[in-house]
């Protein structure tokens, strides 16, 4: 059967991408920021995995208001990145797990989960960002094959924290009920504190960012049963994308070992976080 071998947490902001497309990685305000990543890097290096399930939002790049799935997942069997409306980045496609994207939807429904099916579309920073960090921009194709899961953080109402944990759950069962001997990651992306727009704009809060760092892993139960209102008070009106997290989380064990984590603010106008966690 398939193994999940980590679950990686990590912020998606678009600046990020557009910082190593402009050649800034190794500058004073970016520096620190890149260099966090490379303990995660080198992990992901050891692990190998060979499929990438991407737990994201897409920003109005690819869907727009006119049709806003709660959960959607991508059975592509590639998926450009959109340009945002800077020009084409140079990165290439993302192969997509086309056979497990068809075994996690079926395993969903049989879960009580009901995702929009997606076969064509192209993804934001959501997720080029996660996957530069984690495996470098590559000079061919990507080492992995990814299947995105899009989540709807952007228009009310988005779904409950408890709703995304108990999708990872099912997440979870679905990877371990592939029969197949691939090697899996689960990517939880977005937050962590942050508000781009309205009366609390640059609003930041380290401390509480800190903590889910730490009680994502220790205690996801407490954080998949806080309210969506808490988290839009605790991480800002966008910071709350941070219940994607939940995802990932839920499709590990209970109890895991953290590997990997970093923290670095603000970061365009976020708390960045990241974290690299094993099942224990
Ligand atoms: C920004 C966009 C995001 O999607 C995000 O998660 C953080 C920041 C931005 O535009 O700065
Ligand atoms: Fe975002």
């Amino acid at each position: 059967m398939a193994r999940i071998v980590g679950g990686l947490g990590t912020s998606h902001v678009p600046s990020i991408g557009a910082a190593l497309d402009k050649g800034l990685r190794d500058t004073p305000e970016w520096k620190p920021f890149f260099d966090g990543y490379l303990p995660a890097r080198e992990w992901v290096r050891e692990h190998r995995p060979d499929v990438a399930v991407v737990v994201f939002n897409d920003h109005y790049n690819a869907l727009f208001l006119d049709r806003v799935p709660t959960f959607a997942v991508g059975c592509a069997p590639e998926y450009h990145p959109v340009d945002e409306g800077w020009g084409p980045r140079p990165i290439p496609p993302f192969e997509g797990a086309t056979e497990f994207a068809w075994h996690l939807l079926d395993s969903l429904v049989e879960n009580r989960f009901d995702p929009e099916i997606i076969q064509e579309i192209k993804v934001d920073h959501g997720l080029q960002v996660p996957m530069e960090l984690f495996w470098g921009r590559p000079s061919g194709s990507w080492p992995v094959r990814v299947v995105p899961i899009f989540v709807n953080v952007l228009q009310y109402p988005i779904p409950l924290p408890a709703r995304l944990y108990e999708l990872g759950q099912a997440l979870g069962r679905a990877i371990e009920s592939y029969d197949s001997d691939e090697r899996f990651v689960v990517l939880g992306t977005g937050g962590l504190s942050h508000q781009l727009q309205g009366a609390r704009a640059g609003f930041l809060n380290r401390e509480a960012d800190q903590r889910f760092l730490t009680e994502i892993a220790e205690e996801p139960g407490k954080l998949a049963g806080w309210s969506r209102q808490r988290y839009i008070d605790t991480f800002g009106g966008e910071g709350a994308e941070v219940i994607m997290w939940l995802v990932m989380r839920g499709a590990l064990n209970p109890e895991v070992v953290v590997r990997h984590r970093h923290y670095f603010a603000p970061a365009s106008m976020t708390g960045a976080g990241m974290i690299v966690m094993e099942n224990a």
